[in-house]
């Protein structure tokens, strides 16, 4: 249906052995060099990069593309309550090169959207829920141009895209070591399916390893 395209989902993490993406004091230490290379080489390859609020907060990510060349991509943070700092780097750094997309909901104050918007910043109201509708903002993204977002997560972001069965490919880089502890966020939260035949499959696609480390490829398999 011409009026629902949506664009191409990338989900990109790193990983430990069972499956944390951040440890449970919020270290999130875990790709080397070479492998953050890697995923700076992938977001040349966008138009957009999307993670969620609580990412915001707990790292203030510039959200950046370092080491190549490159003409610059959307930033775009799902907060329903617009309540990540103004001072955060989303905002503040090189938004000339790289513009940020707060997507929200309808029940977000008008008094943040202005605040927002009076710092360049592009609103997009999507839902009436509790949460950002990802479905509702998908088509939105896509007739301003954007054909293939990178998802950074975090855990939670990340399940409503695989509850929703958008996510199209998968690149998981996993360091060999297990950190453990039920407070550290997985690479995948929320509520979870109750049985293995709900969940979204994956055709592996590639496999590669170095130093230990593992990187893994998957696209989604047409059921
Ligand atoms: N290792 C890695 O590759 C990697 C990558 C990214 C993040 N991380 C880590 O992951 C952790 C954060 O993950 P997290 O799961 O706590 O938070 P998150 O996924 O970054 O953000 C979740 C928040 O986004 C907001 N949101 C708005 N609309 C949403 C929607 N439709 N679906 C889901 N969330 C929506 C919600 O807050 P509101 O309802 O208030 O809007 C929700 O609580 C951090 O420690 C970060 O360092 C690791």
């Amino acid at each position: 249906m011409k009026g629902n395209k949506r664009p191409y989902i990338i989900l990109s993490a790193a990983m430990t052995i069972d499956g944390k993406i951040a440890s449970k004091t919020g270290d999130i230490e875990i790709s080397d060099e070479e492998d953050w290379m890697a995923v700076h080489k992938l977001r040349t390859e966008v138009d957009a990069i999307m993670v969620g609020k609580s990412s915001i907060i707990q790292d203030n990510p510039k959200l950046h593309i370092k080491f190549y060349d490159h003409k610059g991509y959307y930033r775009i943070v799902l907060d329903s309550t617009l309540s990540i700092p103004i001072e955060s780097n989303v905002v503040r750094y090189n938004p000339e090169i790289y513009p940020t997309i707060i997507a929200t909901t309808e029940n977000a104050s008008m008094e943040r959207i202005r605040e927002f918007e009076s710092n360049n910043i592009e609103v997009i109201k999507s839902g009436t829920g509790s949460r950002v509708d990802i479905i509702k903002l998908m088509p939105i993204l896509y007739k301003k141009g954007i054909r293939r977002i990178l998802l950074e997560g975090g855990g939670n972001l990340n399940w409503s895209f695989i509850r929703d069965n958008i996510v199209d490919e998968i690149r998981i880089f996993i360091a060999p070591w297990i950190v453990g502890g039920k407070d550290a966020v997985s690479l995948v939260e929320g509520e979870g399916f109750a049985k293995m035949i709900e969940s979204p499959r994956y055709s592996l696609i590639n496999v590669t390893n170095r130093n230990n480390y593992v990187i893994l490829k998957y696209r989604k398999m047409k059921r």
